[in-house]
């Protein structure tokens, strides 16, 4: 029962943030640019007009960039309410890659293999399904439903590369053909394969058991980073790591969630496991002295958390503004729980390598002491980061706003 609602809950928490997203009516879809699907086929009967059998592979869908929101409906607690988002991409969207075709177009015979770009202008796309409920070993699941991807492009431009073995004229033809035709080929295609590819994006997000997949957001990008330990610890160091990505964050595991439910004023917490090491590489620039040994270097540095925990929780304040009730953030707590931490900083010493290889080595045997000394500073740093994050998701809208239809 309760693992049922912490579900529920998480669900709810990954949909309000999506929907935080929708109604600002730009959703970046800047990590989905180029998109890049699996193979992907057609293959139409010989009662369709368009009796063709076509293969692309190493495929790329790009302009999905541009993207603008323009209505969502459901997303809200009730997971089997109708849950549709339609968005619009001003310019194209392509699919660029190799192809392989063979089969007719009316009464004309198509062949070809090479290089294709089918751009659909000015699309607008709608992502419609409902959610049921799924019950797998004593835990309620999400699946989608009725998945549906209805595309409205204003045009379509087909361009076959290498159609007929390369001839020329005959190719030409072709393109001018399908472009001239576009609109009923194009009627006849989506009826088969690309919901396919969209329902299994989705399917990272909406489905599956307790993980969140943060595959979007791996790597992270991490601002400048400055760690500034005093001489009153036996780490007495100045960090500045910049140029910084994280790494690893996809396998992150939900294991609890409690409040983030209607009433804002509870305590919310999450907490957080990561399988396997959460890195954090980039440039670094170090001076001080760990214990009674000075430390100097600048270059590339790799410090990993291994099988890490991380915990936040926070109190939610009412803020009014214009007669609206917005939750802010207060008592703001990140905990960073790693099993091991592993040390790499490249160049210690000015490249001495005896001297660096000893350093790394003299942090790692001392991982935990060391981290313990870093932590506030770690925890303070990164949780600065973490917390702009979930407080912008909060300080869109009214807080009774993420639970409305
Ligand atoms: C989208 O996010 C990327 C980084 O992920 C950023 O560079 C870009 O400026 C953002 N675009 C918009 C329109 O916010
Ligand atoms: C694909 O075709 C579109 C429309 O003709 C064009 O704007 C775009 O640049 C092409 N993309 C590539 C990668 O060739
Ligand atoms: C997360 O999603 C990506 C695609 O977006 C997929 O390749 C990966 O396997 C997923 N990871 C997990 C743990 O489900
Ligand atoms: C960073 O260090 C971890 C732990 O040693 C290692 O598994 C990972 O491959 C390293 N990453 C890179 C890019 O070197």
């Amino acid at each position: 029962m309760l693992a049922l609602s912490l579900k529920y809950l998480l669900i709810g928490l990954v949909c309000a943030s999506l929907k935080a997203e929708f109604r600002a009516n730009s959703i970046n879809l800047s990590q989905l640019d180029p998109l890049t699907p699996n193979k992907i086929r057609i293959s139409q009967g010989t009662d369709s007009p368009v009796n063709i059998n076509i293969v692309w592979t190493n495929n790329k869908i790009i302009g999905l960039s541009n993207a603008v929101v323009t209505k969502v409906t459901g997303f809200g607690e009730d997971l089997t309410k109708k849950h549709s988002i339609a968005f619009k991409v001003h310019g194209g969207v392509s699919l660029v890659g190799d192809y392989i075709v063979s089969g007719k177009i009316l009464i004309l015979p198509i062949q070809g293999e090479g290089k294709s770009n089918l751009t659909l202008v000015d699309p607008t796309f709608r992502i419609e399904f409902s959610g049921a409920a799924e019950e797998k070993n004593g835990d309620i699941y999400m699946k989608l439903r009725n998945f549906r991807l209805p595309i409205e492009p204003k045009s379509m431009i087909y361009k076959f590369d290498n159609l007929f073995n390369g001839d020329k004229a005959l190719g030409d033809n072709m393109n001018k053909f399908l472009n001239e035709n576009w609109k009923e080929i194009f009627n006849e295609l989506v009826k088969f394969s690309p919901n396919i590819h969209m329902r299994n994006i989705l399917r990272n997000d909406y489905i599956g058991d307790n993980s969140i997949n943060l595959s979007q957001v791996d790597p992270l990008i991490a601002n400048k980073i400055h760690i500034n330990q005093g001489s009153d610890s036996p780490v007495n160091i100045n960090v500045v790591l910049t140029n910084n990505k994280i790494y690893g964050t996809s396998n992150a595991v939900v294991t609890k969630v409690t409040g983030f439910g209607k009433d804002l004023a509870k305590k919310h917490s999450i907490t957080i496991r990561v399988p396997g090491g959460v890195s954090l590489l980039g440039d670094y620039v170090l001076s001080g002295k760990v214990l009674i040994l000075p430390i100097q270097g600048e270059g590339k540095s790799n410090l990993t958390l291994v099988n890490t925990v991380f915990s936040i929780d926070f109190a939610g304040v009412a803020d009014e503004k214009d007669g609206e009730v917005y939750m802010k953030l207060k008592n703001f707590r990140f905990h960073v729980d790693p099993q091991s931490f592993i040390f790499q900083f490249d160049n210690l010493f000015n490249g001495d390598k005896a001297l660096g290889d000893n350093m790394n080595k003299f942090l790692n045997e001392n991982w935990k002491e060391i981290f313990n000394e870093l932590r506030a500073s770690i925890e303070k740093e990164f949780g600065a980061v973490v917390e702009k994050v979930i407080g912008q998701v909060y300080t869109k809208y009214p807080y009774a706003k993420y639970f409305n239809e």
